[in-house]
């Protein structure tokens, strides 16, 4: 539950829609699909198996499984994870404004927003850094506390209430007149499409929503029970990441192509689309919507902080096995490297214009999409080549076979160890590689 905890965040509700959109929809979806099934689950239970075999975080769990040195990929993982939260709290501050104003509604009635009320809120200087800050202590009490206890249990209940919620949102989304459309956009593929820069972010998402190639698996794993299976478990969250991340993409794509002039309030900041669309049909098409729409940014918010504190514990973890920190200084010292790089991303997407507007790689304009798509497209997908090369090539089969709790190697277990070997390598490699040589492959 933990581990689907950390999986389903911010990734599915407010990333995915994004970038599908932004690609232009079923050809993303099939290579993202493609990707969760031929690398997702396979290198979800290599961090699994590596996380429970070693008994320990990211980095010595390189270094006592294999040596000295394979901890840099531990190490590039904890960088990512840095990374990673510094944006991540960000947004997720952004869900505790959409409660706020949810409850607001509900009370006094809804009235649409201007189109242009997400683009002033996301320039709002004061309002960004407070709400960041909000969050991100919030995530270092969670860690310093400790991820079991608390966090745990109220994972178990909150989860299946979200699960619950997007169904229902599901639904009344299909009954609308612009669900169709939603529908053909997400599943139909158009191989002209296809360019390796959309390989690129189907993998990157791939690996960011199942919270893969930084270690925090390997963390989880290590907590998981040595009976437990671990395909069943790596496969069970993988498929409910996948339906949460679908069910937000179709009910957004039918509200925008429902609802006059919702195109043009997404617009340009299609990064805002969870925080822009939703609303509407809570409170227009939905009955008991009043009461569900401020209880849904809550959950959103609970889904990242379940997110962030995975993002933490890799953090706080290895500055405790390296440093011999105690628990608190180690809190402490991380979350304030983190929140200087907060700073720089919640100033990004209007607050201030220098930190806004420059673009490194082609579309990716200012920090926060910068940062983000480091880490999620090259740092993550290289932390996962460097994870499939040390299971496939340094651990011992027979170790493998008998971790995952098999008598005898079944052809599923060859065909699971020639994909970490060979072909994930290869694949990973291989798009990485074209898309550093080739500007433009269209
Ligand atoms: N998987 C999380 C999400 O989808 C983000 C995350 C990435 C968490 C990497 C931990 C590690 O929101």
């Amino acid at each position: 539950m933990a581990a689907a905890g950390s999986a389903v965040g911010l990734g599915n509700l407010w990333k995915f829609p994004y970038v599908t959109w932004s690609n232009g929809g079923g050809t993303f979806v099939l290579v993202y699909l493609l990707a969760v099934i031929l690398l997702g689950i396979p290198i979800m239970m290599a961090e699994i198996l590596v996380g429970r075999r070693s008994q320990k975080s990211p980095v010595p769990a390189f270094e006592s499984l294999g040596s000295k040195r394979w901890t840099p990929i531990g190490w590039l993982g904890v960088a990512a994870a840095g990374v990673i939260l510094s944006y991540y709290s960000v947004i997720a501050g952004w869900s505790l404004r959409s409660f706020v104003q949810c409850m607001g509604w509900s009370i006094h009635g809804y009235q649409a927003p201007a189109a242009k009320a997400f683009g002033l809120f996301l320039a709002n200087v004061p309002m960004q850094l407070g709400l960041t800050l909000l969050f991100s202590l919030a995530t270092a009490l969670v860690v310093y506390r400790g991820v079991s206890g608390g966090i745990e249990r109220t994972t178990k209940l909150l989860m299946p209430v979200l699960f619950l919620i997007m169904i229902y949102l599901g639904i009344t989304a299909a009954t609308m007149s612009g669900s169709g459309h939603a529908a053909r956009m997400i599943f139909t593929p158009h191989m002209s499409r296809f360019h390796p820069r959309i390989v690129l972010e189907a993998v990157g998402q791939s690996f960011f929503t199942l919270s893969l190639g930084l270690g925090a698996m390997i963390t989880y794993g290590s907590y998981l029970d040595k009976k437990a299976s671990v395909f069943r478990s790596a496969a069970s969250v993988v498929v409910l990441d996948t339906f949460v991340a679908l069910m937000a993409c179709f009910s957004m794509f039918a509200i925008i192509f429902s609802v006059p002039g919702m195109k043009e309030k997404v617009g340009a900041s299609t990064v805002g689309m969870l925080f822009v669309t939703l609303p509407g049909i809570f409170y227009q098409k939905m009955p008991g919507g009043l009461i569900l729409a401020p209880l849904f940014y809550v959950l959103v918010a609970f889904a990242a902080l379940t997110s962030t504190i995975s993002l933490g514990e890799v953090l706080v973890s290895s500055f405790i096995d390296y440093k011999h920190w105690s628990r608190r200084k180690a809190t402490i010292v991380a979350s304030s490297l983190v929140f200087l790089g907060s700073i720089l991303a919640a100033l990004s997407n209007g607050g201030m214009k220098a930190l806004s507007t420059f673009a490194f790689f082609h579309d990716k304009h200012g920090v926060m999409a910068t940062l983000d798509y480091l880490a999620a497209n090259w740092m993550l997908p290289l932390g996962g080549l460097g994870t499939t090369l040390f299971v496939g090539w340094r651990l011992d089969p027979l170790v493998l076979q008998r971790e995952l709790g098999m008598k005898k190697a079944t052809w599923l277990f060859h065909a699971w160890v020639w994909i970490l070997r060979v072909v994930a390598p290869a694949a990973i490699a291989a798009i990485l590689v074209a898309v550093a040589m080739g500007k433009d492959f269209s």
